[in-house]
């Protein structure tokens, strides 16, 4: 048997995301969508490319949620995207009610899921979800830290000339304009960035990576990004199923780590065949320290908005 997968949402993060899984071979996939053909319609498409790409076309779509039932892992995606001079906020009310019926139908169908939220705004989102699944904090995690790091990586590699693979960097708070790229746990190859490129430089990598989903947006007119979010989340799925222990940020319900309590923020976590199986506490600096708290403040104030709609 191989490991079932639920992507639900088939916009372009959804069906992006069902692409790569498909192409892991790895899972059966099913991709949920309301809107009639559109999920039939993409997955059709992804399987044809099986024979030529090299993987087994398993994928099935659906309007409803009996071909997800029994899923090991859900990815939930559905919502609306941003526009340009929308901030992810905005988004909050409109996107509650439909991650908040998704996540009734995923507690229903597929009660031992390990359950990925990428629906923005993501931290606020994380909490809708996790109050109506109902399950463990260990199965309910948000994609975000991943994402903000891929960009903040891909930076630093461009400054440096290097290969973005050889460039560590973490990006923990909240997945908004106030996010902290943590400069000090973040090199090249084992060499601390700031002995490689000035404090003014790095200010500037680190504001156009909090920038980062924006500048997609701006650029694309229409919607936001997919490619980095859809390889991310893939990214927190290799984890999981081949139980890989990757030390991953991601979205997690801290209870006491980092001083929060009752509060998703982006942290690290070791991700693997139980979910997060630990959250990992590093020392940071004050500074650090008072910009996750800075930017655990902006969630908090998020969730308690989302307590009033
Ligand atoms: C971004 C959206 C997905 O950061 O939040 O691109």
């Amino acid at each position: 048997m191989r490991t079932k997968i639920t992507v639900v949402g088939a916009g372009n993060v959804g069906a992006t995301t069902a692409q790569r899984l498909a192409e892991r071979d790895y899972a059966d996939v099913v991709v949920v969508d309301i809107v009639e053909g559109l999920p039939q319609g993409k997955v059709l498409d992804i399987n044809q490319s099986g024979p030529v790409v090299g993987y087994e076309p398993n994928l099935i779509g659906s309007n409803g949620y009996e071909e997800s039932a029994g899923s090991e892992i859900v990815v939930i995606t559905s919502g609306f995207p941003r526009q340009p001079g929308m901030s992810r906020d905005d988004l909050l009310a409109k996107n509650k009610e439909i991650v908040g019926n998704v996540s009734k139908e995923v507690a229903e169908r597929s009660p031992d899921a390990i359950v990925i939220v990428v629906t923005n705004p993501l931290d606020a989102m994380c909490h809708v979800a996790y109050d109506e699944l109902g399950f463990p904090r260990q199965r309910v995690i948000g994609m975000a830290g991943v994402l903000d790091s891929a960009r903040f990586r891909t930076f630093l590699a461009w400054e440096l000339g290097v290969s973005g693979r050889d460039v560590t960097g973490f990006v923990l708070g909240g997945h908004g304009d106030s996010m902290v790229p943590v400069v000090s746990y973040s090199n090249v190859a084992g060499v601390p960035v700031d002995q490689l490129i000035s404090d003014e430089r790095l200010q500037e990598i680190v504001q156009r990576t909090r920038d980062g989903g924006a500048e997609v947006v701006k650029l694309l007119q229409k919607g936001s990004a997919f490619y980095a979010p859809s390889a991310a989340v893939v990214e927190m799925i290799d984890s999981i199923v081949l139980d890989q222990k990757r030390v991953l940020p991601c979205a997690a319900l801290c209870e006491g780590e980092y001083g929060f309590d009752g509060l998703f923020v982006g942290v690290p976590v070791r991700l693997g065949a139980q979910g997060i199986e630990e959250i990992v506490e590093i020392d940071l600096s004050e500074t650090e320290r008072q910009a996750l708290s800075d930017s655990a403040g902006t969630v908090r104030e998020l969730v308690q908005a989302l307590a009033t709609l």
